[in-house]
């Protein structure tokens, strides 16, 4: 909580279980082999539905009652493709096949956020686990497909520390 403004930086996101964070994790240390740059730390992976950014306490609420609204359709994700964003300087692994159930759940709780008054940014749903950052470029490497089955999403809260930043699971639906 940021007490000068009462507001926390959070986002919608898919968590990885277990089994699928150790496997990315495993792309992230291929990745580290051949790209400079700074690996994202295991327990912080993460694919983003809606970045939300600072939210106050009653946006939050709106926010976490859409979601408790929401139903869930069960899915499969093959994360299956690297990438980069040249500008952030993200290396990213991604899909190739964006499940409807995947686009439908980030657009309605995108909707769901301007409703509560959170203005987003403009960019359109780009499905992405980031690997590392300041990497420019993409070296490419053999991936093996990752398959994960989706049946939950969660509220997610970013927090600055002087060493980097923790993202903490704040509710899960
Ligand atoms: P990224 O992985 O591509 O950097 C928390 O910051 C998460 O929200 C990250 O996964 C980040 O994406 C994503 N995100 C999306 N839009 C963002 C923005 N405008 N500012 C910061 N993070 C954003």
């Amino acid at each position: 909580m940021n007490v000068q403004t009462n507001s926390q930086r959070l986002f919608f996101a898919l968590w990885p279980d277990d089994k699928t964070r150790k496997a990315i994790a495993s792309v992230v240390k291929q990745a580290s082999q051949h790209h400079r740059g700074n690996s994202i730390r295991t327990d912080n992976l993460h694919l983003t539905l809606a970045f939300l950014g600072n939210v106050n306490l009653m946006q939050r609420e709106c926010v976490e009652a859409l979601a408790e609204s929401m139903s869930i359709t069960p899915f499969s994700l093959c994360l299956d493709h690297l990438g980069v964003f040249p500008r952030p300087k993200v290396l990213w692994l991604g899909v190739k096949e964006k499940p409807d159930a995947l686009k439908q759940l980030a657009t309605r709780l995108g909707k769901g956020a301007r409703d509560c008054g959170i203005k987003l940014d403009g960019k359109g749903f780009n499905p992405h686990v980031t690997l590392m950052r300041k990497v420019s470029k993409l070296n490419e490497f053999q991936v093996e497909p990752i398959y994960w089955n989706v049946d939950q999403f969660c509220l997610v809260q970013s927090i600055s520390h002087p060493e980097g930043v923790e993202y903490q699971v704040v509710k899960r639906w």
